[in-house]
């Protein structure tokens, strides 16, 4: 199939890219680059000795997409671009609801127009808000606790609302939980932009002397030691998880956690990068951040029936995985 990849060059866009090119597919990015370079693109290329189109473009401006659908025969489209920090959004809500909910609009508006009915969405387990653990797909979406999460929640509710207008459209709503790791040639990984939100990047970048000391947001929640508690998956099993879910993509509204249904605290993650990397991470306790939980895990037995999908990679190869990356990462 012929793909079009949104947020194609960033974090969990490049891994998929890279999936989708082993997997005999076609791609296309379309990525503005405002969180990722143009030179994941290339190590793509490098690592899978395969072509991809790229249109730095963004995809909140409509014309520029519209002109993509034109210009190529498009049989399936993943979306990935937006814009992610949980916490940013809190600070930005107009920024955020503006670039994912406006952007998840035009993707579909197009889709209509071309006649595309393959689309796969990058949800996150944000949608369930304080729903109780272990997070289910059928759970009811009550509200967010951030702009975040509010923005896949209603890009959520665009996409199901598509579905039910035509009968001939297959979306599957992905809801992510914690993607971490990096393909194991260290080539692509997470590296944003600026400093980053999410807390494994934030650790390597502690462990390599970027950073003095990783923020830990809080020590008094209700697990297993006070600090939170997240499913984390590893990015190259996520990535394969949206090869099975476009493989297993069905009429009508496909939802599905994917996660590894364990949860991990901030603290005994942190623990496992020091002892699988021999490096010292310091660290400080300091308030806990607007709209995070206590804790948040999957439930993955629907994946794991429906889409035949598993995550086969753990904690140690996480940590071994993301430590790799970054000790190779140059900006
Ligand atoms: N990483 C996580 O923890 C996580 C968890 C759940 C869901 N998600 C979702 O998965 C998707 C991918 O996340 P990621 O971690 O790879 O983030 P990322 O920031 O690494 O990648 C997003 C990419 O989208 C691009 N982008 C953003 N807005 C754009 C726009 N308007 N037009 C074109 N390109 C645009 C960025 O340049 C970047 O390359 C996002 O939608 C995110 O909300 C991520």
């Amino acid at each position: 199939m012929q793909i079009l990849v949104t947020g194609g060059a960033g974090y969990i866009g490049s891994h998929t890219c890279f999936a989708l090119l082993e997997a005999g597919h076609r791609v296309i990015v379309l990525d503005n680059l405002c969180n990722s370079k143009v030179s994941t693109l290339d190590k793509i290329k490098l690592l899978t000795n395969k072509e991809i189109i790229f249109y730095p473009l963004d995809v909140t401006n409509e014309s520029s997409v519209d002109s993509i659908f034109l210009n190529h025969r498009i049989d399936a489209v993943f979306h990935f671009a937006g814009l992610k920090s949980v916490s940013e959004s809190v600070k930005k809500p107009l920024e955020y609801y503006y670039n994912n909910v406006v952007s998840t609009l035009i993707l579909a508006k197009a889709c209509q127009k071309y006649n595309i009915n393959k689309f796969i969405f990058s949800s996150s387990a944000t949608v369930y808000g304080r729903n109780k653990v272990p997070f289910l797909e059928d759970s009811e979406l009550m509200s967010a606790t951030t702009p975040y999460g509010e923005t896949k929640v209603i890009s959520e509710r665009i996409l199901t609302d598509v579905a039910k207008a035509n009968s001939e459209f297959s979306v599957s709503l992905l809801r992510y939980f914690n993607p971490v790791g990096a393909h194991k040639s260290g080539l692509i990984g997470e590296a944003p932009n600026n400093i980053p939100n999410n807390l494994m990047p934030y650790i390597t970048q502690v462990a390599k002397g970027k950073m003095r000391k990783l923020k830990i947001f809080g020590d008094d929640y209700p697990t297993v030691d006070g600090s939170g508690v997240r499913d984390y998956i590893h990015v190259v099993d996520l990535a394969l998880g949206h090869v099975a879910a476009l493989n297993n993509l069905l009429p009508g509204v496909n939802v599905y956690n994917l996660g590894t249904g364990k949860g991990t605290s901030v603290f005994q993650l942190v623990k496992a990068f020091e002892e699988v990397n021999n490096v010292h991470v310091p660290y400080e306790i300091t308030n806990r951040r607007s709209g995070d939980i206590a804790e948040c895990y999957a439930d993955v037995s629907k994946a794991e029936k429906e889409l035949k999908w598993k995550a086969k990679l753990g904690i140690i190869d996480i940590c071994r995985d993301a430590w790799r990356f970054e000790k190779k990462y140059e900006v």
